[in-house]
């Protein structure tokens, strides 16, 4: 049985994320989507919010499941017992940090391979960072992620807007 991990950010979690998923778990027998819980970027939602999000958007997904871990990836690797570290590459722009992530990660832990799995055409342009965008000027971001985060980010955006105004 290979256990595959896929660890990120997921601030939000985007259709192309969700694309990433599903090819993933049609080639190992298990997945398991890794939220980082102290990302040094500020996150919009927090680990629990991301998490729901996640389990709500997956819906009936066989061998897929949802953790959430912090400290170094290779060390939750090691410790759900995968093999193997999915990432999902866009465009050429994301290789060089993905290459140097994964070759770090191979020097901490010879026997985690990461695999890459390319986007779909139509996601090659999503991002969690122009999702966050679009939603802050008011654009339609249903297209870009599940009905679960469309709510939750309008909701989010606004609030941040109000505290904006009033300090
Ligand atoms: O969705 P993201 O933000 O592109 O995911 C990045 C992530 C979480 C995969 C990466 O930042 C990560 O693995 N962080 C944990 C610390 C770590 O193991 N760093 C790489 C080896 S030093």
């Amino acid at each position: 049985m290979i256990t595959a991990l896929y660890p990120g950010s997921f601030d939000p979690l985007t259709h192309g994320h969700l694309d990433i998923v599903d090819r993933a778990a049609r080639i190992f027998d298990r997945v398991v989507i890794a939220v980082l819980e102290n990302p040094s970027k500020q996150p919009l939602f927090t680990t629990d919010e991301r998490v729901r999000m996640i389990r709500e958007s997956l819906g009936e997904r066989p061998g897929v499941e949802v953790s959430t871990f912090d400290g170094l990836t290779i060390g939750f690797a090691r410790q759900v017992g995968a093999r193997v570290i999915v990432r999902g590459l866009r465009a050429v722009s994301d290789f060089e940090s993905e290459f140097q992530m994964a070759l770090m990660n191979r020097r901490l832990e010879p026997e985690v391979t990461t695999v890459f799995i390319p986007t779909s055409l139509r996601h090659l342009f999503l991002s969690s960072s122009l999702i966050k965008e679009l939603a802050e000027f008011g654009g339609d971001i249903s297209e870009f992620v599940p009905a679960s985060v469309v709510e939750p980010l309008k909701q989010r955006l606004t609030s941040r807007e109000h505290k904006h105004e009033h300090p």
